[in-house]
């Protein structure tokens, strides 16, 4: 059932738990979230990234509220790394139950203003606003560590940047980072997220995490413990629909129910890593 962003996190947050947000590119991905959900008995959050938008337009928005409607288990629709004020602007009108302000590529005064505005507009239409402050890496990034270190999340600038812009979910940056992590594996700050905890607990705010694709079951369970409620996976699930491809069939009915089957495997299993498992 279509359920709120807000209420589906209020929930893992008295649950003590996590909830996957899944990226979707199509009906394959939206079918794989949604079964894995029932199977599991676990809520889920689809998010659509502007690429994937920018592909699917409108009618994939409809295939992730139509599917989440008649879900048997409680199912939002986020709309993910939002770096264009155009692009948010127009999201907000398009059924997006929440959506992810990325100002994280601008300064932090420019940051504040950018995600208060969208802030402010998304409030007046219910919709649950998160947003990033400092910079998630990328794999291909060469850093050095004084680089790496002022990418993360400052606490006092967490503080104020919350203040200013009444944001819902703050994610964090905490050496966490899109697609794989280097061959030396994760090296997340659990110092900075236990201050991030604190704080989030102060201002009412949810805790999420990016990059969760390539994180062990101890990491994970770690950022649970430590106040993360929302993960968000896309390489992996990316990663088994496109390995899937590699086997070659004739019937495209076949491709497309194998493509949905790796996928949902993949969500099945990040639903017993988060504990939303059995908390439909
Ligand atoms: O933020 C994530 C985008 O969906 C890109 O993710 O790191 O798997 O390419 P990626
Ligand atoms: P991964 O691709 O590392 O799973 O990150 C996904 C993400 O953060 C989408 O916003
Ligand atoms: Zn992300
Ligand atoms: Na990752």
């Amino acid at each position: 059932r279509l359920t709120s962003t807000k209420e589906i996190l209020n929930n893992a947050e008295k649950g003590g738990y996590a909830v996957g947000a899944f990226n979707v590119y199509n009906l394959e991905g939206v079918e794989a979230v949604v079964s894995a959900a029932e199977a599991e008995q676990s809520p889920a959050i689809l998010q659509i990234h502007p690429g994937a938008l920018k592909q699917g337009g409108i009618p994939l928005v409809a295939c992730c509220i139509s599917a989440a409607e008649q879900a048997s288990v409680p199912i939002t629709v986020h709309f993910d790394h939002g770096t264009s004020k155009q692009d948010l602007v127009e999201a907000l009108d398009l059924g997006f139950n929440s959506v992810m302000v990325d100002g994280s590529h601008l300064s932090f005064n420019e940051n504040t203003a950018y995600t208060k505005f969208i802030s402010l507009l998304a409030h007046s239409k219910e919709i649950l606003v998160e947003a990033e402050l400092g910079r998630l890496s990328g794999t291909e990034d060469d850093l050095t560590v004084e680089e790496y270190e002022a990418k993360l999340t400052d606490v006092k600038m967490a503080e104020k940047f919350i203040e200013e812009t009444s944001i819902d979910a703050l994610a964090v940056c905490i050496g966490n980072v899109h697609g794989k992590y280097p061959a030396t594996g994760p090296n997340l700050k659990f110092d900075l997220l236990k201050e991030l905890h604190a704080l989030s607990l102060k201002k009412g705010v949810f805790l999420v995490l990016h990059g969760a694709s390539g994180l062990s079951e101890e990491l994970v369970k770690e950022c649970i413990n430590l106040g993360i409620r929302k993960f968000n996976v896309n390489t992996e699930v990316r990663k088994a629909y496109m390995d899937s491809l590699n086997t070659p069939q004739n019937d495209l009915v076949h491709v497309i129910a194998s493509t949905k089957e790796a996928m949902k495997a993949v969500v099945a299993e990040k639903m017993h890593l988060f504990g939303s498992a059995g908390k439909a």
